[in-house]
């Protein structure tokens, strides 16, 4: 990667300073949503792509959309919830490993807490949990010396429960906290930068699935907890995917070159109000 100030003790511009160019990252969860955002962005800073998704059709979307990008483009169809297809992935990849790895693809169905059973709650834990434990481990054994930088999507729910019915999914996203503080502790000096996100909610066609379904169910906790968190938005508004891939684009640049182990909230104001 890039440094900041070159051997000369000169300072870069700032745009290189940003610029992802000879960069290869891996994103998850790509197909839709604060993925689709993310990979936009990194496509527009310069950075070869490989992008993973369980949806093929959304895949192909979003590669199309970045054709006029002069960047490399691979997709790849992977149920991360299964930890076969995860090692089967990386063994694939001999060569053209990534340096970047962002763990992005979840999922968030509400459902009451004395409804859960163990199946429900272990998909949910694969899927948003154990699948970026595991993406990690791999990008690390496959990077060894070299280091690399990895992101992790968590959510404020980790931090400050305000959705009904959303237990599993608070639990799952504390995980991904306690993972990404505990790998940038013991791979920092490994020349691993790893952060996180912790996103507010975001306009994506996940967020409006679950309030249509909550409408279906008539599930009125939940709709009324979505009012409740607007009010308490200190900018008033909900966020859009590319406010949450422009932060993401910061960590993976060379401008957040000292930042590690650090949660960044994205979320509007919500967490300090
Ligand atoms: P989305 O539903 O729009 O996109 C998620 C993507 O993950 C989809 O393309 C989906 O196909 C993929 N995915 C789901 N299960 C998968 C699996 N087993 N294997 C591979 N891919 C799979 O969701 P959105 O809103 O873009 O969320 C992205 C991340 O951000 C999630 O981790 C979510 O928990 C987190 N987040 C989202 C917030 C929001 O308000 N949108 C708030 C806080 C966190």
């Amino acid at each position: 990667m890039l440094m900041a100030i070159n051997r000369n003790n000169e300072y870069l511009s700032s745009a290189a300073c940003v610029s992802l160019t000879g960069c290869r990252a891996l994103v998850t969860g790509a197909a839709s949503g604060i993925g689709e955002a993310i990979c936009c962005r990194f496509a527009r800073s310069g950075a070869d792509l490989l992008m993973i998704d369980i949806n093929q059709k959304g895949l192909e979307k979003v590669k199309a959309s970045l054709s006029s990008c002069e960047v490399e483009i691979e997709t790849h169809v992977l149920d991360l919830s299964r930890k076969a297809a995860i090692d089967d992935f990386w063994e694939s990849r001999k060569n053209h490993k990534p340096n970047i790895l962002v763990n992005n693809s979840g999922i968030y169905p509400a459902k009451r807490y004395l409804d859960v059973d163990q199946e429900f709650y272990q998909q949910i834990l694969n899927v948003n949990l154990s699948s970026a434990f595991w993406m990690c481990q791999d990008f690390i054994k496959a990077r060894e010396n070299r280091g690399g930088i990895i992101v992790n999507v968590s959510s404020i729910e980790a931090v400050t429960p305000f959705k009904e019915d959303m237990v599993h999914y608070s639990v799952s996203k504390s995980g991904v906290y306690a993972l990404t503080r505990s790998l940038a502790h013991d791979y920092g000096k490994r020349g691993f930068r790893v952060n996180g996100i912790v996103p507010g909610v975001i306009k994506t066609p996940g967020i409006y699935q679950q309030a249509k379904a909550a409408l279906k169910k008539m599930n009125l906790g939940l709709l009324k907890s979505g009012f409740k968190y607007k009010s308490r938005l200190a900018v008033g508004r909900l966020g859009q995917p590319d406010e949450i891939a422009k932060v993401v684009l910061f960590l993976c640049s060379d401008l957040a070159s000292y930042v590690q182990g650090a949660m960044i909230p994205v979320d509007g104001g919500f967490l300090s109000s």
